[in-house]
């Protein structure tokens, strides 16, 4: 690579929300960037599959359908990929690596899947692969726990990383409306996908904490080792207990180092309404963390869209452009990550949130908290609400108690011939 060229030449593979996001950041602040820089960054070449839908866009990048034009060329210093999924985009990763050119990628799910095959890659091709966008969106999350924690040994990280699904969360409370109208408000609104499912199911969450496991614990697992859980079952009638209990619902992503290994996982969490967690609203993400010498802190913004995204990607393009011009490397400094047993969620300890239909009938909260207590697990709090369909509601918080302690009972509490149906399960505390 020339570093004495007087600009910095960049290839898109992909052009969609977050490929249009980068291109208006160049096109807006050039001036800015060239200043902080020392040198321009240009657009030479992106690849779509449909030039003709783009050809108004590209304000004088050259537009083609083949990636190799961008891999092969030998003018292009960074491979910007933004086309999401797992095919064809880990075939352009590695050929670019291959061809020792620097990447920037928003692809969480690659990221989390093939980290350290694309980190021992661009090792041996004396060039790197940067991924803020991945996680967080706008929020500048990758180099903080890269740089701005690096004293530190991080024990626990908590972040709502969708934002979608927080959006939902956030609305279901405050306008009382329903899962389905919400959702497609948030469609509408651009920054939920066409197709939710990896977002509401919490798989999106699961690969954003597989990479933050990675770069904040230096711990490597693997997207199999993380339970998820996602929030298609969280009903408006559960929020509100919560609420009258002083718990938000959120979807919380956590990966926490144990004394054992490390316990990953997602899935919604009531947290007590005056956390720093609970006052996130709508499509905004924060990671929250705590570090042995920091403590804890939060980092709040923009989970998505084209703009926040397309300002993360900006941000990797220039850390690189910087190192490439003042012939500094700076390269890699997320890439030991270490071998590490993960525990399962049997061995997560958490307090429960339990809505149970209840037979109306004498003697039945005996019955309820007899089970309870054969089972080992203190009642911290049981209140019985309206009744519903001809049956008392019954909401029961729990001690912390371990997960498979908890699924024993919920297992066999149906055999009490008092309670009707389990009707809600949510963990509570992060
Ligand atoms: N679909 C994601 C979200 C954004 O809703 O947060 C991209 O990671």
């Amino acid at each position: 690579m020339d570093s004495n060229k007087s600009s910095i030449t960049l290839g898109l593979i992909g052009f969609g929300n977050v490929g249009q996001g980068v291109h208006s950041i160049v096109q807006t602040n050039q001036g800015m960037i060239q200043d902080r820089l020392g040198q321009a960054v240009h657009i030479k070449t992106i690849c779509v599959r449909n030039i003709d839908k783009y050809k108004g866009l590209a304000n004088g990048a050259e537009l083609t359908t083949d990636v190799n034009d961008i891999i092969n060329d030998p003018d292009i210093d960074i491979v910007v990929e933004v086309i999401g999924g797992e095919t064809p985009a880990y075939d352009y990763i590695t050929e670019a690596l291959k061809h020792k050119k620097y990447v920037v990628t928003a692809n969480k799910e690659l990221i989390a899947k093939h980290k350290k095959t694309f980190f021992e890659l661009a090792k041996q091709n004396d060039v790197d692969i940067f991924f803020e966008a991945s996680v967080g969106g706008g929020i500048p999350i990758i180099k903080s726990f890269k740089v701005g924690y690096s004293a530190n040994q991080i024990e626990s990280v908590y972040g709502i990383l969708n934002g979608t699904t927080n959006f939902i969360l956030t609305k279901l409370f405050e306008n009382k409306q329903e899962f389905a109208t919400v959702l497609k408000e948030a469609q509408d609104l651009g920054f939920a996908e066409s197709d939710p499912t990896a977002d509401v199911s919490g798989l999106d969450a699961a690969y954003k904490i597989v990479i933050l496991t990675a770069v904040a614990l230096k711990l490597n697992i693997q997207i199999d080792d993380v339970f998820y859980e996602g929030i298609d079952q969280i009903q408006l009638k559960d929020i509100q207990y919560l609420d009258e209990l002083g718990y938000r619902v959120r979807l919380i992503a956590k990966a926490k180092r144990m004394a054992e290994g490390v316990f990953a996982a997602v899935y919604p969490t009531a947290i007590p309404s005056e956390h720093p967690l609970s006052t996130v609203r709508n499509e905004f993400n924060a990671i929250y963390s705590t570090g042995n010498m920091v403590g804890e802190s939060m980092i709040y913004g923009k989970g998505a869209g084209s703009l926040p995204t397309g300002s993360a990607v900006m941000s990797d393009i220039l850390d690189i452009a910087f190192d490439i011009y003042t012939h500094h490397s700076r390269r890699n400094l997320e890439t030991k990550i270490d071998p590490t047993s993960v525990l399962g969620i049997d061995q997560n300890e958490t307090q429960f949130y339990v809505r149970l239909s209840v037979k109306d009938e004498t003697g039945a909260l005996e019955k309820i908290t007899t089970a309870f207590k054969d089972a080992n697990i203190n009642i911290s709090n049981i209140i019985q609400k309206e009744r519903l369909d001809g049956h008392a509601q019954v909401v029961i918080l729990t001690d912390v108690v371990k997960e498979k302690t908890f699924n024993a009972l919920k297992a066999t509490m149906l055999d009490t011939d008092v309670i009707h149906a389990i009707d809600a399960v949510i963990r509570v505390g992060l």
